[in-house]
């Protein structure tokens, strides 16, 4: 069967996933949950080159929540060891294809080597223009929230800010995300439907896709045709669909 081709003009800014079903994928198959996490890292790479091709601007990877820290230390240790080999080995491929890196949450809870690898990558990518690839570690939204409402409410003590002058923007503006766009479309894997606890701000005109595949199984083919669904929705905003066709 021919696929339907990509609309260009469709195509959404930004993209945000939650790789979601590593561990159920390695079950599956007999294996531990490492066994999962590392055949992911596979799909991280093709879902990068396929947002690349594309043209997506930002693409932001959920790879460890806050909560993911009480996972049993073995996973953690693993999870952390892949993230920092990772970059490292794919910083070529990162300056090759014009991708600048970036990282969201409270990346001081890291362990040193995982730090270092991040901070040089991001460093060294920094002048990239194509793409951005925020990656989300040691991330959760309601503390991104508490956190900009505690560094708005230090100005407002200071009297750097006015309490009437507080509006959507300033909340923006104290988010780890401030410099980026909001969400356009969040992706998730594996069949669960919940956010838990990612971008809740950011997500708040996003269109969701939820999709049973696990995460290691999702290949390029797999973005391509979720961005096909992206472009069959009609984004409204809280306005009629005659409003969105005219324009007004
Ligand atoms: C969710 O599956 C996945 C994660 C918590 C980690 C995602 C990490 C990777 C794909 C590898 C490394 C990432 C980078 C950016 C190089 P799960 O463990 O919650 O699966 P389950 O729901 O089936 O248990």
């Amino acid at each position: 069967m021919k696929s339907t081709p990509l609309t260009k003009n469709t195509i959404p800014n930004h993209v945000a996933v939650i790789m979601d079903g590593n561990g159920r994928w390695a079950k599956k198959k007999g294996k531990y949950r490492v066994f999962g996490h590392k055949n992911g890292v596979q799909s991280v790479r093709e879902t990068i080159e396929a947002a690349a091709e594309i043209g997506v601007k930002v693409l932001t990877l959920f790879a460890f929540s806050t909560e993911n820290w009480s996972r049993p230390k073995k996973e953690v240790d693993t999870l952390m060891s892949l993230l920092a080999t990772s970059l490292k080995k794919e910083l070529k491929s990162l300056q090759d294809n014009d991708i600048q890196l970036r990282a969201i949450g409270d990346l001081k809870n890291l362990p040193t080597k995982a730090q270092k690898e991040l901070n040089e990558v991001i460093l060294k990518t920094s002048t990239n223009t194509r793409m951005i690839l925020n990656l989300a570690l040691s991330y959760g939204s309601r503390v991104e929230i508490v956190n900009a409402v505690k560094s708005i409410s230090k100005k407002v003590v200071n009297n750097e800010l006015k309490i009437e002058n507080i509006d959507e923007k300033t909340i923006n503006n104290h988010l780890y995300t401030f410099s980026l766009p909001d969400v356009d479309f969040l992706i998730r894997t594996s069949g669960e439907k919940r956010i838990s606890n990612f971008l809740l701000w950011q997500i708040a005109y996003a269109e969701l896709y939820f999709t049973s595949t696990l995460w290691p199984d999702f290949k390029k083919e797999d973005f391509f045709n979720a961005i096909k669904v992206y472009q069959q929705r009609e984004r409204r905003y809280g306005k009629t669909s005659e409003q969105i066709q005219t324009n007004e």
